[in-house]
């Protein structure tokens, strides 16, 4: 993992600070020292011209399939760092609904970024919390969303495709894409919506901002239904394997609070 905590940090930049409200650890033993009580309160209440997260990403940070926005609730520390800071400096595109992170990402500073980033990542470890991040399926198709297959998109995401050389995306994502931080992002108990957009996103270039393109070499291999299955499949996934409750990474444990 030393190679990968390396490249973290280079994406991160040295994501350690000094600050007496919390410490977030870090992995690779090092520490993000953030405010919660700045990051809630630009959740809750936005900050100059930037509105609310909450207003779009709902009260518990749990995202919303209408809106297209992601859940942010207990999401890796350091990849939401990453993503605000992409956005903050356009490697990372606003697209569709989405045009709106990068206005609002620039008009914070590193600090509430970072804030921002540990009060999200830091809700919702409660697994009774967690699973309502899982889209309703069911309403989505009868609003007309093209809905794939839970079944065929367990068999992608556990073993790939064989024939068109698609990985298994638990070889990055882990376990029923519960997340590996602090590169690979939670995509387990994801919005089904944002999933979709990512995916295509990814496939056709328009999100370009993965290290390595790792994600876009996986998605360009992917037909519509393929995205469609895998998402059907993640929105619901349990982070837990069965029988076993204990979840073995825990992506940030707050500190002095
Ligand atoms: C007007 C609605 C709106 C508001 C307000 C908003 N967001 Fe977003 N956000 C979105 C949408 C839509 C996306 C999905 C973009 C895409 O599809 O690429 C998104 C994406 C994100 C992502 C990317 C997550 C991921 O998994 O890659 C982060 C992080 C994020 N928002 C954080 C925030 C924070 C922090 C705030 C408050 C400062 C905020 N958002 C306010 C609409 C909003
Ligand atoms: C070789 C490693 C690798 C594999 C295999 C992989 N991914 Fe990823 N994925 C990544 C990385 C790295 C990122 C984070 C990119 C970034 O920093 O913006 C990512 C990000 C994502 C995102 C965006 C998450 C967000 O919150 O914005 C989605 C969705 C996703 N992957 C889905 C999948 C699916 C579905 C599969 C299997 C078909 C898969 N990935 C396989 C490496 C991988």
């Amino acid at each position: 993992m030393r190679r990968l905590t390396t490249l973290a940090s280079m994406l991160t930049g040295a994501i350690i600070a000094v600050s007496a409200v919390a410490q977030v650890q870090a992995a690779g033993g090092g520490f993000v020292t953030a405010s919660l009580e700045n990051g809630q309160s630009i959740f809750r209440n936005g900050k100059g011209d930037v509105p609310a997260c909450m207003s779009c990403h709902e009260e518990d940070a749990m995202g919303n399939d209408n809106l297209g926005t992601p859940r942010l609730a207990g999401q890796v520390v350091e990849f939401i760092v990453k993503q605000l800071e992409d956005f903050a400096t356009d490697r990372r595109a606003g697209i569709g609904a989405g045009v709106v992170m990068p206005i609002f990402a620039k008009q914070l500073t590193s600090e509430d970024r970072r804030d921002v980033a540990a009060y999200v990542s830091s809700l919702a470890h409660d697994p009774k919390i967690s699973a309502t991040g899982s889209s309703n399926l069911k309403a989505l198709r009868e609003a007309g969303v093209t809905v794939g297959d839970p079944a065929q998109g367990l068999r992608i995401v556990s073993f790939g495709v064989s024939e068109r050389d698609i990985p298994a995306c638990r070889s990055c994502h882990d376990y029923n894409g519960r997340g590996v931080e602090p590169i690979y992002p939670m995509i387990g108990q994801q919005k089904y919506v944002y999933l979709v957009n990512q995916l295509t996103n990814w496939r056709d270039g328009s999100r370009n901002n993965d290290p390595l393109e790792q994600m876009q070499k996986v998605a360009r291999k992917m037909t519509d239904e393929d995205i469609h299955n895998a998402a059907a499949f993640l929105t619901g996934a349990s982070p837990y394997t069965l029988g076993n409750y204990r979840r073995p990474e825990r992506h940030v444990s707050v500190r002095g609070k």
